[in-house]
């Protein structure tokens, strides 16, 4: 077999962009090795088998953007429905719209302020901490958004998201706490926002196919026993990395810390089981953070009526063998990444990208951002080297 023009590690969002512009744009034959047994990375779903219902494999993903460029570009490989995501809270067996805005102030406090005297209360609630630096995240938040709304929906759910009190986690993990003033509690403030019509995997195939796309499953990079290993391409063909950075190095510089979550799956003969698609649980009783009810995802399909899905999220510390997804980003882990970030750079003819590759949260829409402008800006000059 002839080598390809470029070689993709990882076949999320950021690699298939990569690949998608090799390949229409520039010509060139691509292959994409994927270590997973199936495309698409983190945004994939897939179809329940017992009630018929598009899971997200990884998580609950929404796609939203303001960035026209973006949209336009996903709209090629797919239509997109009119969602409109929105998350509710239970505390103390009562729920509350979020994030936090006039409709929840008013049912936590059973009050009916107005937009300007709820922002007076909240402005004095937050008061407590006036003139002093908050000292760490729990003394951050109320210095936010106030005690008791801190307390009843931030604090709890925080804590679990990190398995630590926030007395112990630096105030910097949060820099601001939105509040709406108005009923409105659309999730996301972005211009687009909708679901893959067909869904996830139909659109991430759909960027996968052409013909000058070859996508290798079940390959790993690092495994010698398959040819288009980093021993064998490093240096003599083009290749854009989106795997860890710091497993590409072998770890020699220390392992970057993530956060992971579990999820666990149930089925139920109930058509309906909590009447939206994502239910937060405020409280430190409940040990999980929130349930996904997929269903909610696609109200315009033809579900059947007489059983659901949901999953119970919870969130815990990644070790080296677990799926990494949000980065800690201690100072700790920022020095380390420099310095991955070095020996990326003198990496002969191998581009690094994607939330593993650069160690960051990226949503899809940044992801595919941040890939169209390696294309535009360094792809042609790897693709000649
Ligand atoms: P990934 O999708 O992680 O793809 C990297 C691929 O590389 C993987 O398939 C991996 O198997 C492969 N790989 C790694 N190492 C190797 C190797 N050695 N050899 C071969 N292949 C390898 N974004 C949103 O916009 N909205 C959301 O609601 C949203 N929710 C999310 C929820 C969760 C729980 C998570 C984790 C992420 C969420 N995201 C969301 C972010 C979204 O998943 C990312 O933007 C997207 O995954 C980025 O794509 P990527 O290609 O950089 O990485
Ligand atoms: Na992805």
């Amino acid at each position: 077999m002839s080598n390809p023009d470029l070689v993709i590690v990882g076949s999320g969002l950021f690699g298939l962009t990569i690949a998608d512009r090799a390949a229409r744009e520039h010509g060139a034959r691509v292959t994409i090795i994927e270590s997973r047994d199936h495309i698409g990375g983190n945004a994939y779903s897939e179809v329940d088998d017992r009630t018929g219902i598009e899971v997200h494999k990884y998580g609950a993903h929404l796609f939203h953007t303001s960035n026209e460029r973006v949209w336009k570009y996903v709209n090629d490989f797919t239509s997109f429905t009119d969602y409109v995501h929105k998350v509710y809270t239970t505390h103390q067996g009562v729920v509350y719209p979020m994030p936090i805005n006039l409709g929840t102030i008013n049912q936590f406090f059973s009050a009916a302020y107005s937009p300007s005297e709820a922002r007076e209360l909240i402005a004095e609630q937050a008061g407590e901490f006036a003139g002093k630096d908050p000292e760490n995240l729990n003394d951050k938040g109320i210095s936010l958004i106030g005690r008791p709304l801190y307390e009843a929906f931030i604090k709890h759910y925080t804590g679990k998201q990190w398995q630590t009190d926030p007395k112990d986690l630096p105030a910097s993990i949060i820099s601001r706490l939105p509040v709406r003033y108005t009923y409105d509690n659309r999730y996301f403030n972005d211009t687009y926002e909708g679901l893959p019509t067909k869904g996830y995997t139909a659109w991430l195939e759909n960027m996968a196919d052409h013909p000058n796309i070859e996508v290798k499953l079940s390959t790993d990079y690092f495994d010698e026993s398959q040819e288009l290993n980093k021993k064998n391409l490093r240096g003599n063909v083009p290749v854009v990395y989106t795997g860890p950075v710091d497993r590409y190095f072998d770890y020699e510089l220390g392992d970057l810390k993530w956060r992971t979550i579990d999820l666990e799956t149930e089925h139920l003969d109930v058509g309906d089981f909590q009447g939206t698609s994502v239910m937060n649980y405020a409280d430190e009783s409940v040990p999980f953070t929130r349930i996904i009810e997929p269903r909610h995802f696609h109200p315009e399909r033809d579900y059947a009526t007489d059983r659901t899905l949901i999953q119970r999220e919870f969130s815990r510390f990644a070790e080296r063998d677990d799926e990494p997804y949000y980065p800690i980003n201690s100072s700790a882990d920022r020095e380390t990444l420099l310095q991955y970030r070095e020996k990326a750079a003198a990496e002969p003819s191998t581009l690094f990208g994607g939330r593993l590759g650069t160690y960051q949260y990226l949503d899809m829409h940044m992801a595919i951002g941040a890939a169209l402008s390696m294309a535009d800006n360094k792809l042609p000059d790897l693709l000649r080297s």
